[in-house]
């Protein structure tokens, strides 16, 4: 495995996408334990976008629990329903909030947050077994690109779930 990601120098988030997912399946492909995986895929986010936090939340019992992140402290635990996170365990969908100040029950961990989208994972039996979160500096930040991109790496995660 490289540990140096080779990311093009771009604003097309597409083309940046496309250079990070095959290097993120091949850190994957070498790494069994999830906690080692989580902590990897929110660095490589973090390298290829800078966003203000990119990170884990697992779902234990009737709540998320922090996990591997990049950026300021967080929160450690939001209820099932709760906040963005809560919302998509809930529903079992990626939300994508353009303006966190608009969602209702919005948990802010951080002021700098102004957009925020939502993914969830699954594990091998089809369960909400955790979410990735990742929240920008900038309104309406995230698109369906981002949703799709980010849900393909989020699958590279779900056969290190029991
Ligand atoms: N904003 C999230 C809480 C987690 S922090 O953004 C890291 C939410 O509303 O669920």
């Amino acid at each position: 495995m490289s540990e140096t990601l080779q990311l093009p120098k771009t604003d097309d988030r597409v083309a940046v996408y496309s250079a990070l997912f095959p290097q993120v399946r091949d850190l994957l492909n070498d790494e069994h334990d999830l906690i080692a995986a989580m902590a990897n895929v929110s660095a490589a986010l973090r390298q290829a976008f800078n966003w203000h936090w990119i990170g884990f939340y697992r779902v234990m019992g009737a709540e998320l629990v922090l996990g591997p992140f990049q950026g300021p402290v967080a929160c450690s635990r939001i209820g099932h329903g709760k906040g963005v996170c809560g919302t998509a365990w809930a529903d079992e969908r990626t939300l994508i909030v353009a303006d966190v100040d608009k969602f209702p029950g919005h948990i802010a961990c951080s002021p700098l947050s102004k957009s925020e989208i939502v993914v969830p994972i699954r594990d091998r039996s089809g369960r909400i077994a955790a979410v990735l979160d990742i929240d920008s500096e900038r309104m309406d930040d995230f698109n369906e690109v981002d949703a799709h991109a980010l849900g393909r790496i989020c699958t590279l995660l779900e056969p290190l779930f029991e």
